[in-house]
């Protein structure tokens, strides 16, 4: 039986992760730790709070006591690192937390882990392994053409990108130095159940329900390459199990859509599917975000080529099921955005 020590699992690929390998494996253990910060959220993970190979623990990746705590209390096999302030407007706003979470909660992670599996020089306990999730942002920007791939180099511009890049580094560094088992994940965006109404796609499906205006930064003409995030706790199952140690692989579906195509395509279904006043009226281009990077494209040959992954969901079945998902889950958008999300979504957007 394979325990694995999930961060982060509260949130949204986290929490879809939790569901996706308690329900793919009836024999392996989830230990998931989650700070629960505005972006966790454990009625995410109702369905499993029961299982018997699920365990729950409330802590921050950063506390040394506490992760130590969870290795002295259980045999951790994987490490897998969803746990991040993840939100490119916010680290514009304030940098120092993901400062705090991503390079020095990773470097924590990674550091506990290796005191606990190393056992010898340069020798570690068999069969163990670090997944750092890390995203396509740490690559910048592209032009018109291209495709990110593996061996581009890094240049973050935001310093949320810039704090994932800079814990990419450290994760690489544990490898390169101590032979520590890693991989490194680079995925494009990702839509589904349980994001947080911040990102686009529940932002724009939330204000279509309560008729509010949905701002476009900019010419909404930035792309995004998308990926259901099912597709994506899928590839970080294939990395876990068959990545080459200390490799990185980028995951991507060839998905590229301008931000107005996907704000146009959730409108028009639910014109047609709820409420006729739902029109394109709504849409309100607003001053852009600061150093908003123009394109992300991903190249997905490498893991598709080593570990045989290609993406399961078509963009336009994925929208749907998404869209269906937060119909269907109305209580949930309406808790978590509650007072402090208000406040949030009022301090950006009504300036
Ligand atoms: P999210 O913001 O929805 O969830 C983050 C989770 O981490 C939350 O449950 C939060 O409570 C927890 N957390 C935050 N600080 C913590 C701390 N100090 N200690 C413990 N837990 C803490 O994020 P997400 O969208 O699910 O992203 C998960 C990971 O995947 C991140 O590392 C992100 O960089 C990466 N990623 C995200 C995307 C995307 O499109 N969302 C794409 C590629 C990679
Ligand atoms: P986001 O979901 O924040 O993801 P990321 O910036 O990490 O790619 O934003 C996706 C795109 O949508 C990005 O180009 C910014 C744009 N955007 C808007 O135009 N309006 C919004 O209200 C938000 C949240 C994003």
């Amino acid at each position: 039986m394979k325990t694995y020590l999930v961060t982060g699992g509260a949130g949204f690929i986290g929490s879809n992760f939790v569901h996706y390998m308690l329900n793919k494996y009836s024999d392996i253990k989830i230990i998931n730790v989650d700070l629960l910060t505005y972006a966790g959220n454990l009625e995410n993970l109702k369905e499993v709070e029961n299982n018997p190979n699920y365990r729950f623990v409330n802590a921050d990746i950063t506390n040394k006591d506490a992760i130590e705590r969870i290795f002295a209390e259980e045999e951790i096999d994987f490490v897998v690192n969803f746990a991040a302030e993840s939100h490119v407007d916010r680290s514009i706003s304030d940098p120092e937390i993901f400062v705090k979470t991503n390079v020095i909660g990773t470097t924590n992670l990674l550091n506990i882990a290796k005191h606990n599996w190393l056992i010898g020089d340069d020798e570690f306990k068999e069969g163990k392994k670090f997944l750092h999730v890390s995203t396509d942002e740490v690559y910048g920007s592209l032009g018109e053409t291209g495709f990110f791939t593996e061996d581009t180099p890094l240049d973050p511009h935001s310093p949320y990108s810039a704090s994932k890049a800079s814990s990419d580094l450290m994760a690489k560094a544990y490898h390169d130095t101590y032979k520590m088992p890693i991989n490194i994940t680079r995925c494009s965006n990702n839509y589904g159940p349980y994001q947080f109404p911040e990102k686009l796609i529940p932002l724009v499906i939330n204000n279509c329900l309560n008729n509010t205006d949905i701002p476009v930064y900019g010419d909404g003409l930035n792309i995004r390459d998308w990926l259901y995030v099912e597709d994506h706790c899928k590839a970080i199952d294939m990395v876990i199990n068959n990545g080459r140690l200390g490799e990185v692989y980028n995951i991507g579906g060839h998905n590229e859509r301008t931000n107005i195509q996907i704000i146009k395509t959730i409108i028009n279904y639910l014109n047609e599917k709820v409420n006729g006043n739902i029109t394109e009226d709504l849409i309100k281009y607003v001053k852009d975000r600061k150093g908003h990077d123009r394109r992300y494209g991903i190249d997905p040959t490498k893991i598709t080529n080593e570990l045989g992954w290609e993406p399961e969901t078509k963009f336009e079945d994925g929208i749907i099921k998404t869209i269906e998902w937060y119909l269907s889950n109305k209580e949930w958008m309406e808790n978590i955005t509650n007072e402090t999300y208000q406040e949030y979504y009022n301090k950006t957007y009504n300036k």
